[in-house]
């Protein structure tokens, strides 16, 4: 059906209203960063701690569980990521405007992808959050043992080795997680959602 004959109209309550009957303001922390440098453990930790501290509506939506269901059609060329990021987005956004913290954890590799998911948010709720760590110390952890795979060519497209990751330039908050413990990786953040506000 062509776009022109589709008519989207507005619900009679809106994202303030909804997000008004809970104790926080709606964000999308968007964890950026390779394979192994810590996303999905800091993920979980930091909804954790949302959940049972902040008594905060959270939905953490992670790379490998996403990856089969809705986009288990997906693989990793390069235009496969870009439309994984891009729908990805899309459901941070319904779940934004249901007022939830939502959190993701994907390599996103590419710059214009995550960009594409900025405009998609209004201004100051889309933070990028970069998961940095050197390539060595994840080659050295290699939790799935896929940059072996990768380093051997038993493994296509895999980013760092066979595949570019972009790192953010201008990132809301960058996460040295080779430097600090999980403790203090989610503590940063957490001061950073104090700080502007967004939980109490
Ligand atoms: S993204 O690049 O499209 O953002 P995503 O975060 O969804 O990637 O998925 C990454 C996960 O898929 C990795 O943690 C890893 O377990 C798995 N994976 C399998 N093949 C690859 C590959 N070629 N490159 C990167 N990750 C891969």
């Amino acid at each position: 059906m062509p776009s022109s004959e589709i008519y989207p109209h507005l619900s009679k309550v809106d994202r303030s209203m909804r997000s008004g009957v809970k104790n926080h303001l709606p964000v999308v922390l968007w964890l950026t960063g390779l394979s192994g440098s810590g996303k999905s453990t800091i993920a979980n930790q930091l909804e954790y701690e949302l959940v049972t501290k902040y008594n905060a509506h959270t939905y953490l939506l992670d790379g490998d569980n996403i990856r089969t269901g809705l986009n288990s059609d997906l693989g990793f060329s390069d235009e496969d990521r870009q439309e994984n990021i891009r729908r990805i987005g899309e459901v941070a956004k319904l779940m934004f405007d249901a007022g939830l913290i939502v959190i993701t954890a994907f390599i996103s590799p590419f710059s214009t992808d995550r960009l594409f998911v900025r405009k998609l948010l209004p201004p100051g709720c889309f933070w990028e959050v970069f998961i940095s760590c050197p390539i060595e110390i994840c080659q050295q952890r290699d939790p799935k043992g896929l940059y072996k795979k990768a380093l051997t060519g038993n493994l296509m497209q895999f980013t760092g080795i066979s595949s570019p990751y972009e790192a953010p330039q201008y990132p809301e908050l960058t996460i040295q997680s080779n430097i600090l413990s999980l403790d203090e990786s989610v503590s940063t953040i957490i001061a950073e959602l104090k700080s502007k506000k967004i939980i109490h």
